[in-house]
């Protein structure tokens, strides 16, 4: 499939996030036009200011705060293309996303590429109701479905933080698997998804090679950081406690807590071939993304 609309302004929301970065930096490398929204405009990431650099017309970054209606229109202004990341950690993302997509419609954006999850399908409520809205109102689309972040483990995440500290992992999947992709991968299928001349108008579940337990996860960081770590299963109301106890709203933590209790019961446990078929690479495997970030586990 070729790229097309190199000239047509792409919004990124999440800009500064773990896929939204990798959106607009690919963006900017292939010549295509990209505007990174979120609440620290000044925060570029290493890789879109080295593309600003020699691209300097072509990088736009904005302040847009899904809290502050006042920055959506502007962040929206003259953009055709939108690569959509939906408010993290708040328990009903559609009451933000469906009044942002009617702007975006007004806006003249034709192109929406929804971040969704392998979690949560079209039919269920909440974000499922906005995949709806996507396909229904705009000529051409996607739904991005990806399985967990390998890049929960380096982040700034729950995960990173307790291997970084006490060296576990805490979570209520018990034995479950989950075929973790990196975000690099996921990326790479939005950019298409965005720049292919004819519109994906699919979901696509993105997953990486291979389906793992925590544990197997425990096992690979413990091998590359020459350090020992673990997973630690709790059950699904301690790990509510848990999230909770962060400070993230009580509703979004039963949330994730009840993800965790799918996985223990092999909601997640396969793999897709949509990164190879989109991209035409294969998906990294989580061996080769531990290697290549070892120094961030070890003491
Ligand atoms: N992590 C996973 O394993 C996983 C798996 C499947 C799906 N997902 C989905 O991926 C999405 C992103 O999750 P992530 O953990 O990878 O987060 P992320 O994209 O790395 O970070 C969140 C992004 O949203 C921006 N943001 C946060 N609050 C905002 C606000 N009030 N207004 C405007 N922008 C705001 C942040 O920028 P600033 O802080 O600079 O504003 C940042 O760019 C979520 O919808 C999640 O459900 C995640």
């Amino acid at each position: 499939m070729s790229a097309a609309g190199t000239d047509e302004l792409v919004l990124v929301t999440g800009g500064t996030g773990n896929t939204g970065r990798r959106v607009a930096a690919r963006l900017l490398a292939r010549g295509h036009r990209a505007r990174a929204a979120s609440r620290r405009p000044e925060a570029r990431t290493d890789a879109t200011a080295r593309s600003q650099d020699s691209q300097a017309p072509r990088f736009e970054s904005v302040r847009f705060d899904w809290d502050d209606t006042a920055t959506h229109d502007p962040a929206l202004d003259g953009v055709r293309r939108l690569y959509l990341v939906p408010p993290t950690a708040v328990p009903d993302p559609a009451a933000h996303l469906l009044p942002f997509l009617d702007r975006a419609l007004r806006a003249g954006v034709d192109r929406v590429v929804l971040l969704g999850s392998s979690a949560i399908a079209e039919t269920d409520d909440g974000l499922g109701e906005v995949y709806r809205a996507v396909r229904e109102r705009f000529p051409q689309w996607a739904v991005l479905r990806p399985s967990w972040f390998m890049q929960n483990f380096t982040g700034d995440h729950p995960h990173a933080h307790g291997l970084r500290g006490s060296g576990e992992i805490v979570t209520a999947t018990g034995d479950g698997r989950v075929a973790f992709v990196d975000a690099e991968d996921i990326a790479e299928v939005g950019v298409r998804a965005l720049t292919d001349e004819r519109p994906h108008n699919t979901a696509h579940l993105i997953t990486g090679p291979q389906a793992l337990s925590y544990a197997d996860v425990a096992a690979e960081i413990s091998r590359v950081a020459d350090r020992q770590v673990s997973h630690r299963p709790v059950s699904r109301a301690a790990m509510r406690e848990r999230l909770a106890a962060t400070g993230m709203p009580v509703r979004f933590a039963e949330l994730l807590a009840g993800m965790d209790e799918a996985i223990a019961a092999g909601a997640e446990d396969r793999t897709s071939t949509t990164v190879e078929r989109v991209t035409g690479r294969t998906p990294r495997s989580f061996a080769a993304h531990a290697a290549a970030h070892a120094t961030v586990w070890r003491r």
